[in-house]
C-alpha cells in the first residue's frame, strides 16, 4: 500500500501522506495542502472528512459493525454494563473489579447538585422542552464548578469525570419532572447508575419506589448501545467546542443542543410521533412509504437511513429484540410496534430505500421501548443525551490529550466581490 497519494492540478504536482488505521482505513493526509497550494477541500457536512485521530470507537458502516475500544457492541451490551463501559469508552480498558467499584462510589459520591440549581429550573415553564432545559442546566454546571478541568492531571481529570456523570443523570431527570410538574428527586445511593436515574425520574411522593430489574436492565443496555458513536454531530460539536478550551460542562451542553435536532438524536421523538400518526391515519404504511420517496414532498421515514451505517445499524437489531422482550416483560401489547415491523419489511424490500441502502436505524425502536417504560415522547431524547454522555466526555478528554488544534473549518466564498458602498437615500 503506498504511503502517499500525488495531486496534480494546473500543471503542478503535490504529494499528500496517507495514513493507514488500526483498522486498515486510508486517509489522505491534506493538513499541509493549503500551505503548499493555496487550495482547500470542499466537503459540506463533512461527509468525506476525518477530523481526528480517534482511538475510541471503531464502526464500519458498510459490514455494520460497531466496536468500543475494540469490544464488539454485541458483546458489550450483553455481557457488561453501562457503568462498567463508560469506564472503558472513557479510560481506555475494561476495568478490574475494584477499579469498577471504586468508579460507582465515586460517582455516588457526586450524585447531589446545588439546591440553588432548582431556582433556574423554577424558571422555566413546564412546557419547556426537556432538552432545552437539560442543555441550560448542563451549562449552569459551570457556574457552580467554575474551576476548569487541569487536563494535565489524571487525577483532576477523573474527579471531573465523575463529577459530570454523577450530576447529569439527575438534572435529565429534574427536565423531566419539571415538565410533568412532579416534585424533584434526590439521588438513593443503595442503587446502581441505572436504577438510581429511573427512580430520580419515576418516584412519586406517596410510593416507596420498587425497582423492576427487567426494566432497569432494559434500560442499562439501552443506554450501553448509545454511549460513544464516533464522529457524529453532537460529539464533534463537544470536540469543536472543547477545542477552544472551552471547559467540559459547556462543551457538553452545546452536544446536548446539536442532539437535539430530528436528524440527529431527536429522531427517536420524531419514529414515535410519525408512527402515531400513521397509526391515526387508518395505519396505511403504503401511503407514507411513497410520501417518503416523493422528491416534492419533505417527509422521510424518521428512524431510516444513517450517515454512516450502509447496511443495518447493528445497535437496531439489538433494540428490536429488547422491544419485543421488554414488551413482554411488561405484558404490554402495543399497536404502534406492529405497524413499525410493517413499516420496516415494506421498506426493506423497497426499491428506493434498497437502492440508497436505507435500513432501520437506532432510533426506529428506542422509542417503542421507551413507550413502554412509560417515559413521555419528549424525554426520548434527553435518554439519548444520558447514554451518550460517557462517549462526549472520553471524546472531550481525548481531543484535549492529543491537543488538537482549535477546530475551524475554511469556506468557499461565493457572495459579492468587492463594491463600493451606496448611502442608503440613493438605494
Ligand atoms: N426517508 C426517505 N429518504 C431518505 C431518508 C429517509 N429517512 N434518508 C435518506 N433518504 C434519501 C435522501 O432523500 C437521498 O435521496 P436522493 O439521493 O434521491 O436525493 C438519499 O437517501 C441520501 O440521503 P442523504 O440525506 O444524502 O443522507 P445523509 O447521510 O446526509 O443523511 C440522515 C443521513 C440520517 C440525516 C438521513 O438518512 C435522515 O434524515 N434520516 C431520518 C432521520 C433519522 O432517522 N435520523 C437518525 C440518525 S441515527 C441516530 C443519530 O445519529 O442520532
Amino acid at each position: 500500500m503506498s504511503n502517499k497519494a500525488i495531486l496534480e492540478y494546473d500543471g503542478k504536482k503535490y504529494e499528500l501522506p496517507v495514513l493507514v488505521g488500526t483498522e486498515d482505513e486510508v486517509a489522505i493526509d491534506i493538513e499541509k495542502l493549503r500551505g503548499q497550494s493555496g487550495i482547500i477541500t470542499l466537503d459540506p457536512g463533512f461527509k468525506n472528512t476525518g477530523s481526528c485521530k480517534s482511538a475510541i470507537t471503531f464502526l464500519d458502516g458498510e459490514k455494520g459493525i460497531l466496536q468500543y475500544r475494540g469490544y464488539t457492541i454485541e458483546e458489550l451490551s450483553e455481557k457488561s454494563s453501562f457503568i462498567e463501559v463508560a469506564f472503558l469508552l472513557i479510560f481506555g480498558e475494561l476495568p478490574t473489579k475494584a477499579e469498577l467499584e471504586k468508579f460507582k462510589a465515586d460517582i455516588k459520591k457526586e450524585s447531589m447538585i446545588s439546591e440553588e440549581m432548582k431556582n433556574i429550573l423554577d424558571g422555566f415553564p413546564r412546557s419547556a422542552h426537556p432538552m432545552g432545559v437539560l442543555s441550560a442546566l448542563t451549562s449552569a454546571l459551570t457556574a457552580f464548578n467554575p474551576i476548569p478541568v487541569n487536563v494535565n492531571s489524571k487525577e483532576a481529570i477523573y474527579n471531573a469525570v465523575c463529577k459530570t456523570l454523577g450530576k447529569f443523570p439527575i438534572i435529565s431527570a429534574w427536565a423531566y419532572r419539571n415538565s410533568q410538574g412532579l416534585p424533584l428527586n434526590y439521588s438513593d445511593n443503595s442503587l446502581d447508575y441505572t436504577a438510581n436515574f429511573m427512580r430520580l425520574m419515576f418516584k412519586i411522593p406517596t410510593e416507596k419506589y420498587v425497582v423492576n430489574p427487567a426494566v432497569v436492565k432494559a434500560m442499562d443496555q439501552l443506554l450501553i448501545l448509545h454511549e460513544d458513536h464516533e464522529q457524529n454531530c453532537s460529539t464533534a460539536t463537544v470536540r469543536v467546542v472543547g477545542s477552544s478550551h472551552a471547559g467540559l460542562f459547556a462543551s457538553i451542553s452545546a452536544g446536548v443542543s446539536a442532539l437535539w435536532g430530528p436528524l440527529h438524536g431527536g429522531a427517536n421523538q420524531a419514529v414515535i410521533e410519525m408512527l402515531e400518526a400513521i397509526q391515526k391515519d387508518g395505519g396505511d404504511v403504503e401511503k407514507y412509504i411513497l410520501k417518503a420517496k416523493d422528491p416534492d414532498d419533505p417527509f422521510r421515514l424518521m428512524g431510516f437511513g444513517h450517515r454512516v451505517y450502509k447496511n443495518f445499524d447493528p445497535r437496531a437489531k439489538i433494540i428490536k429484540k429488547a422491544a419485543d422482550d421488554v414488551l413482554e416483560s411488561l405484558g404490554i401489547e402495543d399497536p404502534i410496534l406492529k405497524i413499525a415491523k410493517h413499516l420496516e419489511d415494506v421498506a426493506l424490500k423497497d426499491e428506493y430505500f434498497v437502492q440508497r441502502k436505507l435500513y432501520p436505524n437506532v432510533d426506529f425502536y428506542s422509542g417503542i421501548i421507551y413507550r413502554a417504560l412509560g417515559i413521555p415522547t419528549e424525554m426520548f431524547t434527553v435518554m439519548f443525551a444520558v447514554g451518550r454522555l460517557p462517549g462526549w466526555i472520553a471524546q472531550w478528554i481525548e481531543m484535549r490529550e492529543n491537543k488538537e488544534p482549535i477546530g475551524r473549518p475554511r469556506q468557499l466564498y461565493v457572495g459579492a466581490t468587492k463594491r463600493p458602498f451606496v448611502e442608503v437615500d440613493k438605494r
